[in-house]
């Protein structure tokens, strides 16, 4: 166990809510009581706070386990839960979202703009032959356009994909290509880092290999030249000319509502498959008590891209379908300057602020007189997603960013999750720094040994999900059973627990002396670097594809600021020339070449040249002994391992460095 891990489970202290805040808390500890006395009927109550054109037969259906099916027969339009009934109840000149443009430009947009743009997208993507149905990739900066164009995609019952910006054009074709998306909407480029960042060439590198995208919508952001082809349309011709007439119909509540992908422990990455009712329930009602969202006068920032489950949750659908108003902001945290997220804050006067570990140790390295420069009395509510976070952050983030007496949420949940699952309530729970602390109420979780048994207070193992959720991934797309094998067959049905279904998050995790949940970041092949999911396979695969590469294992280690950092291991081929400066000369290339090919986040952090990798007897490459190199630490046990002399080799270099 790491140092940080180490230090985490040390921890003691408590910090109960602000008595205010818990005096008018949203959500009270009754609703722990109430989801545990029906839990069904629990979610009932909470589907009840959205607008249904149908109401639902059943609750839930889950005769089909683990393949759920919630609020079976209800029907529903998420946009229209989103954006028309907040109009429609007289909201229309309230902003939903206030923009800010990296290069300091702004736009605001009211719920009554929002609904027009939206109807117009919705016009458009008709126009373009899209509907209920067909999938659509989203390739945007953080943008209104890309709010507009999921909730478009949304009102016509369209599945949207949206890949993050940073991938590459190699990761956006197989993503196009897997849901064999009809549309892509992307923009010339955004702003990052004080500069334009274009988009649109990487998307005509992806189109060129995907024979399913008929049209190309383009948003005028950066106003750079692009390239053009018959399948390109300028989203200000075809949307901003389409009527702003647009009547939503209701779609069933297990319609197909997006596609988004992450990695899992192969090379391929997953498509996990959200629908309509159930996710459009969680989003929205965990929006409501983890963040205690009073829409009247809140002013909520949520610091992710779009590109990410968190901005799906907690930027658009969760955020927007309870009328809130809240930052979106397109760039870096430190353009122009290291305090422009507490300039955002003090400008909007942003109440609640939700951002991720890797960005609160980034702001500890900068010091706290940064944030010490703003005026940030109007923060009442902190939260944290994404990864484990140590304590030491949790407390300065209280301190410095909190004034010592704000409440912290540490929200644990997934791509597939949804929704959080693992969280306090602000008003009620006495948290605790670097716990994710208990499941929200009616949600099952528990921590289990390598026997799927519960652990006992004290003890440590495998998180997993023990009653299914309305928010739950319902497949990943095309592959039923990658789906069953990844989250189901590891423990529960079939394994131990007699008919029971246990879903597996893939995340290690400890009950303390009280019960509390503490994670311990991931048990697989996966790696967490500032909070994203990479796979070392994938890594591993792009960097085999390189010509002067025979072989690489890929290693998260531990990193102070990113949480892990990538370390490969690559032994060159025999041609290739590694001595003196060429071999430094591989490495760049080498880092450059899994940018250029999987996106520049996931660079490795460092890679070395080595003759071996260490193996056990039956092939398998020890990362483990990868990582002690790669964390500098001393070998740990070797005695499975085929050859030892391989780790001499390795620990003495034959090239390397950053
Ligand atoms: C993995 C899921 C949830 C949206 C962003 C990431 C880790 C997430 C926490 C937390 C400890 C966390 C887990 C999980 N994780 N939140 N509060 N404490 N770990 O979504 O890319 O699907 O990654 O992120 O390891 O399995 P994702």
């Amino acid at each position: 166990m790491s140092e940080a891990l180490a230090n985490l489970l040390n921890e003691t202290r408590q910090f109960p809510p602000p008595a205010e805040l818990a005096a008018n808390a949203n959500v009270t500890a009754a609703a722990y009581d109430e989801a545990a006395g029906d839990r069904l009927a629990f979610w009932e109550r909470q589907a009840g706070r959205l607008t249904w054109a149908q109401p639902w037969e059943q609750v839930l259906d889950w005769s089909n386990a683990p393949f759920a099916k919630w609020f079976t027969g209800g029907r529903l339009n998420v946009a229209y839960n989103c954006v028309d009934r907040h109009v429609e109840a007289g909201h229309g000149d309230k902003v939903a979202i206030h923009w800010e443009g990296e290069p300091g430009d702004t736009r605001t947009v009211t719920y009554a703009d929002l609904h027009r743009l939206t109807c117009q997208a919705a016009n458009a993507l008709t126009e373009l032959g899209v509907t209920a149905g067909d999938r659509v990739a989203i390739y945007l900066p953080m943008i209104p356009e890309a709010a507009v164009a999921m909730l478009a995609c949304a009102r016509i019952g369209a599945t949207h994909s949206v890949v993050f910006g940073g991938f590459s054009a190699d990761a956006l074709t197989n993503r196009i290509q897997d849901a064999s998306a009809k549309v892509v909407i992307t923009a010339d480029g955004g702003f990052r880092r004080g500069k334009p960042s274009a988009l649109k060439p990487t998307v005509d590198e992806a189109v060129a290999n995907c024979p399913s995208v008929e049209h190309v919508l383009v948003v005028r952001r950066t106003g750079e030249e692009v390239g053009w082809s018959a399948k390109d349309h300028w989203w200000h011709e075809a949307v901003e000319n389409a009527s702003p007439e647009h009547e939503a119909q209701p779609f069933d509540a297990e319609h197909p509502l997006f596609i988004l992908y992450t990695s899992g422990t192969t090379a391929r990455p997953k498509g996990i498959l959200h629908t309509t009712g159930g996710y459009l329930t969680q989003a929205s009602y965990t929006t409501h008590a983890v963040f205690d969202l009073k829409p009247e006068t809140d002013v909520y920032w949520c610091t992710a891209d779009i590109g990410w489950v968190t901005g799906h949750s907690y930027i658009v659908y969760g955020p927007l379908s309870n009328g809130a108003t809240q930052i979106m902001y397109e760039g870096t945290p430190d353009t122009p300057h290291k305090g422009r997220f507490w300039e955002i804050v003090d400008k909007y006067k942003v109440s609640i602020l939700y951002t991720a570990p890797t960005l609160i140790r980034t702001m500890m390295k900068w010091g706290e007189d940064v944030p010490a420069g703003y005026d940030l009395s109007s923060l009442r509510l902190l939260g944290s997603v994404g990864e484990p976070i140590n304590p030491e952050a949790w407390i300065w983030y209280r301190q410095y960013v909190g004034r010592g007496e704000l409440p912290v949420v540490d929200t644990w949940w997934q791509t597939e999750t949804g929704a959080m699952m693992i969280s306090p309530l602000p008003g009620v729970t006495e948290a605790k720094p670097g716990s994710a602390m208990a499941p929200l109420p009616g949600i099952a979780a528990d921590v289990v040994d390598d026997q799927g048994e519960s652990v006992p207070n004290g003890g440590g193992g495998y998180l997993v999900l023990t009653e299914p959720w309305p928010s739950m991934l319902r497949t990943i797309w095309g592959d039923d059973s990658r789906f069953l094998e990844t989250y189901w067959s590891r423990f529960g049905a079939g394994a131990n627990a007699g008919d029971k279904w246990v879903y597996f998050a893939g995340d290690g995790a400890k009950k303390d002396d009280d019960g509390h949940i503490w994670l311990l970041g991931r048990v697989d092949d996966v790696m967490l670097v500032s909070g994203h999911n990479i796979s070392t396979t994938e890594v591993e695969s792009a960097l085999v594809s390189h010509p002067s590469v025979a072989e690489a294992a890929v290693v998260g280690a531990t990193d102070p600021t990113t949480g892990q950092a990538i370390v490969a291991f690559a032994i060159p081929r025999g041609s290739a020339e590694i001595s003196g400066d060429a071999g430094e000369q591989l490495i760049a290339e080498l880092r450059n070449h899994v940018a250029k090919t999987l996106g520049p986040i996931a660079k490795p952090r460092q890679i070395m040249l080595v003759p071996e990798l260490p193996k056990t007897r039956s092939g398998k490459i020890m990362r483990r002994l990868l990582r002690d190199v790669a964390e500098n630490r001393s070998l740990g046990d070797v005695t499975t391992l085929q050859d030892s002399s391989v780790m001499d080799l390795i620990s003495s270099g034959m090239g390397g460095g950053r």
